[in-house]
């Protein structure tokens, strides 16, 4: 299938693009790498720099490249930017988007696959959060996804758009190739991993009084692998329509300190952390039900254990470092 991976230059597209092309997909990779990198795309993508704003320039992409589906990751994710900065994430996360979907319909490419978010839901009054719970996003963040969501239901009924919304929850690990950069960089897992490689002072704990088994948030981490297998598995389908699904890899989840441990044990290195005042809007517990993922589209997580996620980010931080010292 040749298929059009927005965002394509960032974390979870570049690991994305990677898995496209081993299972012999053409894919072309739009980003305008406000961040994202060019290095993070493979040299058996195509790469369009430009942005999606640009209806036309991406009208003209999907047609001389006969796009057939289109993966769109391409967004703005800091929660406590979006506070801040709401007119930047509705530009990005809807505007954007929204100019996107106008491309495909006048294109004609009608398959799309969502990266979504678990912040639609908000604070939820119950876990393991099923699809069907109510959303009430508390930032912009989850707002503005959550506003795209609606309006891809809307093409699809209007256009006969074939939509698949991922709402992911934590995703963590990497590949040999592809791991996570962001920048400012607000995910656990890699901050811990900088702790413990001495290029950050201590990991902060925003809370430990929480009403979890440590005092400390539980979140829900997935292995980035385990999320591009759910995007092949969502390019499949034929008809009409929309489909939502969470992605996580579910059960008890893992409270913070449960994660600083699973690194320690893993690279044997001392990680020194500093309990700070809790963060407003933090959920307790945000730990998915992927049941519906699993039934509906055949999909289970084969990376599920802490270790196996921490152990590929850890591996890849050190083959990056390798490389830069090289
Ligand atoms: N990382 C997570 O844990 C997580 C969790 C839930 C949802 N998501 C969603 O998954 C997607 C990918 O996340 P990520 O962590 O890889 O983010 P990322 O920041 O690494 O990648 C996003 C990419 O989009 C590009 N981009 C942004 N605006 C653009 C525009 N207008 N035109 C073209 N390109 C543009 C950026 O340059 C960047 O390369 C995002 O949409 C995010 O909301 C991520």
């Amino acid at each position: 299938m040749r298929v059009l991976v927005t965002g394509g230059a960032g974390y979870i597209g570049s690991v994305m693009t990677e898995v496209l092309l081993e299972g012999g997909h053409d894919v072309t990779v739009f980003d305008n790498l406000a961040r994202g990198y060019r290095d993070a795309v493979s040299a058996h993508a195509s790469f369009v720099e430009g942005d999606l704003a640009d209806t036309p320039f991406v009208f003209q992409t999907l047609k001389q490249r006969g796009i057939e589906a289109v993966i769109h990751m391409a967004g703005v994710a800091l929660v406590g930017e979006s506070m801040e900065q709401p007119g930047a994430y509705y530009r990005t996360n809807f505007v954007a988007g929204l100019s996107l979907l106008e491309a495909m319909r006048d294109a004609g490419v009608k398959s799309i696959v969502f990266s979504s978010t678990c912040a639609v839901y908000g604070v939820p009054e119950a876990t393991p959060l099923e699809e069907a719970m109510p959303t009430r996003p508390i930032n912009p963040y989850g707002e503005s996804k959550l506003a795209f969501e609606r309006a891809l239901s809307w093409f699809s009924a209007a256009h006969g758009f074939r939509v698949t919304s991922l709402r992911y929850f934590n995703a963590a690990g990497a590949t040999e190739r592809s791991g996570e950069r962001h920048d400012p960089e607000t995910h656990l897992i890699p901050l811990v991993l900088r702790a413990a490689a001495g290029t950050r002072g201590h990991v902060t704990i925003f809370g430990d009084d929480y009403p979890t088994r440590d005092g400390t948030c539980v979140r829900d981490y997935i292995h980035v692998l385990d999320l591009a297998d759910a995007h092949l598995l969502a390019l499949q389908r034929r008809d009409p329509g929309m489909d939502i699904y969470n992605l996580g890899c579910g059960g008890d989840g893992h409270t913070i300190r449960e994660v600083v441990d699973c690194a320690r044990k893993v690279t044997g290195r001392t990680i020194p952390t500093v309990i700070g005042p809790r963060r407003p809007g933090d959920p307790p517990v945000l730990v998915a039900s992927s049941e519906k993922a699993c039934r509906a589209l055949g999909w289970t997580p084969k990376r599920d254990r802490l270790e196996m996620i921490v152990e590929s980010a850890w591996r890849w931080m050190q083959l990056r470092d390798v490389k830069a010292g090289a």
